[in-house]
């Protein structure tokens, strides 16, 4: 069962309007208003939705997953590329039946994409049923937005990026109950050629390290096993603030705390990435054997041109220390196939590093220009179709290795975290300190708790028993 964390304060602003909102939702909605979020894009994005969806609750809404039974949908929105807006689009587009059949629903459109003036323009022309748009910076103020609808105000268009104070206090629905987010800094500023991400998320701004620590502390005590600290460029935490506390510190802090626990974390950036953080994950016992660390090119050319503000030789050397100071690691990356420019004997540079380093996993994507980013004025003679074999080549590489690495953990034992039902009949799944996922015999009642696996074979999936 999802459950409410003990944090339900609002700022006395919010807290007023949510409560006229409560009070305006029943009346038009009879006594169950029902609310459905629907989450586009990374765990930021699946983060806000939590404490989005905490606000809902305390405007009088039930969540619901069923859109066609809800009195108030909201999209939360991903731009990273063209295909992530192509999907919000068509989801938008099936609203407009629910709204023909009750002119009294409120459909709602957030996140990175609503951030973007041009889509914001789109759907104030072109989608009239869309009630509110409002963008990254401006979430914490969804009460007030609710109310000022329900109360009979017009369409609303709230984009403002400020790059203000964090907004604290505000409640949080979490999806899970032994797995979950804590977010400790927003915004990015990278300026990654192709990336829009700073553009729509603003400034990086990291939390107070207190309040991280609190939330921390509330997720332990609500018996949450499995926190990923969230950030587009996590390990840039604090950079700039007057407490002095970065990321390598506050790793130290949260692993200190009481409690049987693991911390992951994501995004770093390899150029924020040194050795003392390294160091800092091997010495910290309850932070995971992971590191996520884009390269997104192995070429130098392509990563100047993407500002990356690494090199090939810089990211290997880190890649190695982290090797052999981090005992079972399981490392994995971004990659861009088909930057603007980007030639086949850049690409075969992607392809060696990728055999050189043999990541655990990949996340790869063929580059998608974004309007107003850099990049998307590069000139880009490479056709589509030879991206799409580019990328091909790829995927047959990264397999072969994966094939290939998956047996090495045969034998041996792990601290396993059982998080979910296998496909096999009385087998569960669960996750070592890295990513490496592994089937054993088990039920329901072992969900959310650690158990010792010996790795037995691999058929189609790791199998192992539990030692204990
Ligand atoms: N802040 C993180 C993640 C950003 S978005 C980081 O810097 O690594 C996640 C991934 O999407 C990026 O790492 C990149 O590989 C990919 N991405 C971002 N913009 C893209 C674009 N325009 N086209 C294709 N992939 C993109
Ligand atoms: Fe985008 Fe680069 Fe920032 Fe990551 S670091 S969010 S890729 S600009
Ligand atoms: Fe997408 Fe925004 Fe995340 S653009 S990847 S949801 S920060």
């Amino acid at each position: 069962m999802p459950q409410m964390i003990k944090n339900d304060k609002l700022p006395a602003e919010q807290s007023i309007y949510a409560a006229r909102a409560a009070a305006l939702a029943a009346r038009k909605y009879g006594e169950n208003p029902k609310a459905c979020v629907v989450t586009f894009g990374c765990q930021q994005n699946v983060s806000d939705s939590e404490r989005m969806k905490g606000m809902l609750v305390r405007s009088g809404y039930t969540l619901t997953e069923n859109m066609s039974e809800a009195h108030f949908i909201l999209f939360n929105t991903c731009a990273v590329r063209e295909h992530a807006e192509d999907r919000v689009y068509g989801n938008i587009g099936t609203t407009k039946a629910l709204k023909n059949a009750n002119p009294e629903i409120i459909v709602a459109v957030c996140g990175c994409m609503a951030q973007r003036q041009s889509v914001a323009d789109k759907i104030k022309r072109s989608y009239p049923y869309v009630d509110m748009v409002f963008g990254t910076q401006v979430q914490h103020r969804l009460p007030e937005f609710i109310y000022r609808r329900l109360s009979g105000g017009g369409r609303i268009f709230e984009l403002s990026l400020d790059n203000g104070e964090i907004p604290e206090d505000v409640p949080i629905k979490r999806d899970g109950t032994f797995k979950g987010w804590l977010p400790v800094m927003y915004g990015c500023d990278n300026f990654c050629t192709y990336c829009i991400v700073p553009y729509v998320r603003g400034r990086e701004r990291s939390r107070e390290p207190e309040r991280i620590i609190a939330e921390a502390s509330d997720m332990i005590a609500s018996g949450f096993k499995d926190i990923t600290l969230l950030g587009q460029n996590v390990n840039s935490y604090g950079k700039g603030e007057p407490h002095g506390v970065d990321f390598a510190e506050l790793l130290k802090r949260i692993n200190a705390l009481d409690g049987d626990f693991r911390i992951r974390f994501m995004t770093s950036h390899p150029k924020d990435c040194t050795k003392r953080l390294i160091d800092t994950i091997r010495d910290c016992e309850k932070v995971s054997s992971h590191l996520h660390l884009p390269f997104q090119s192995g070429s130098d050319r392509i990563l100047k041109r993407m500002n990356r503000r690494y090199t090939r030789e810089s990211y290997l050397e880190l890649i190695s220390y982290a090797k052999e100071n981090i005992p079972d690691l399981s490392l994995t990356s971004d990659i861009i196939v088909g930057f603007p420019g980007e030639t086949y004997e850049d690409f075969c540079e992607t392809l060696s590093l990728v055999k050189e380093v043999e990541f655990s996993s990949l996340f790869t994507f063929i580059y998608s220009p974004r309007e107003g980013t850099p990049a998307a004025a590069m000139e880009d003679p490479v056709s589509r179709e030879e991206k799409g074999r580019w990328f091909s080549e790829l995927l047959r590489v990264q397999e072969d290795i994966a094939k290939r690495n998956i047996v090495k953990h045969i034998g041996k034992t792990y601290r396993v975290l059982c998080d979910g039902f296998s496909q096999s009949e009385g087998f569960m799944t669960g996750h070592n300190s890295g990513t490496t996922e592994i089937e054993f015999e088990g039920s329901a009642e072992m969900l959310g708790k650690f158990v010792n696996v010996t790795v037995k074979k691999y058929d189609g999936a790791l199998y192992g028993t539990v030692t204990e």
